[in-house]
């Protein structure tokens, strides 16, 4: 049935039939839904998501059939060049989210609230998430906490935006914890995650995301709730992974935790690429006549 729909949208675009015709079809298009990750969760299948900023990679990535994509505001580090993820803004996010949904055909994309956009009350939150929701088409925003931004997570519900955690090293914290190093080794740390895991989902959350904790505790934590619980650096027993995108395409080449992958050195492709480029020029081989008019 799916494949049909696709085939039908796609055999409207080739025969250039109307522009009513294709926009009744594109709406059949499978789209990933909040319903759909917990589908996958009940029936076992793994989700996969990633980090975009922008429209090229977004449509690339999902081009390729990625569950989630997640405008993080790790923009504030592979895109800005920032040392955490503070300093970027709710208008930055705004703009980067916008230009990701611009590409998105399938994927459900999910938007970081930045730092200090929600941390003051539930009223500044909900404006937040409105903003993003509203100026940037996205289908969710994320916020990093537990029991502590409880009532934000609550009044950013109410008003129909879905909502998804982050628990573990939450890069927003930083200053707080010191380092980057893994989260909720004591026990004490440990329960209170769990906890928080708990209340989120007794909010309403429709996924979490768990970064470099345990992999033991990650387990636990995906047993205990039965929403998905998406990780990073968290091991294998939670039911998806999320990557930065700029790591694992090898582009960003200082940052080389133990949980990460790189599928590819995407770094090196471009240096090679551009200094081909650049003896090219250099050398009056590029243009050539037929390059020219
Ligand atoms: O901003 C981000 O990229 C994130 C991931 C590390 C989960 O929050």
């Amino acid at each position: 049935m799916a494949w049909n729909l696709a085939f039908m949208y796609q055999f409207y675009i080739f025969t250039g039939a109307n522009f009513i015709a294709m926009s009744v079809h594109k709406s059949d298009i499978k789209k990933v839904t909040t319903h759909q990750l917990q589908a996958m969760k009940d029936r076992g299948e793994k989700i996969s998501m990633l980090t975009a900023y922008d429209y090229s990679m977004a449509s690339l990535i999902d081009g390729a059939g990625v569950d989630i994509i997640l405008v993080g505001d790790s923009a504030s580090n592979v895109m800005a060049g920032h040392e955490t993820t503070l300093p970027i803004t709710l208008d930055q996010m705004i703009y980067h989210a916008s230009s990701v949904i611009r590409a998105v055909n399938r994927a459900f994309v999910v938007v970081d609230i930045p730092f200090g956009s929600y941390q003051g009350n539930s009223s500044e939150a909900l404006r937040s998430a409105i903003r993003i929701m509203k100026e940037s088409g996205a289908h969710s925003v994320k916020m990093e906490g537990g029991a502590e931004i409880k009532e934000s997570i609550v009044r950013v519900l109410s008003a129909g935006v879905p909502v998804m955690g982050h628990l573990g090293l939450t890069p927003q914290s930083i200053y707080k914890f010191g380092t980057y190093t893994v989260r909720a080794k004591e026990e004490e740390e440990a329960n209170k995650l769990i906890e928080d895991a708990k209340i989120l989902e007794e909010c309403g959350v429709y996924a979490i995301v768990l970064e470099k904790i345990p992999a033991e505790l990650a387990k636990k934590v995906s047993e205990t709730v039965k929403i998905p619980i998406i990780g990073i650096g968290a091991g294998p027993h939670v039911d998806g992974q999320v990557l930065v995108m700029h790591d694992m395409l090898g582009i960003t080449k200082e940052f080389k935790p133990r949980f990460l992958r790189q599928y590819a050195d995407v770094g090196a492709i471009i240096n090679e690429a551009v200094s081909k480029y650049i003896q090219d020029v250099k050398s009056r081989d590029f243009p050539n006549e037929k390059e020219s008019y």
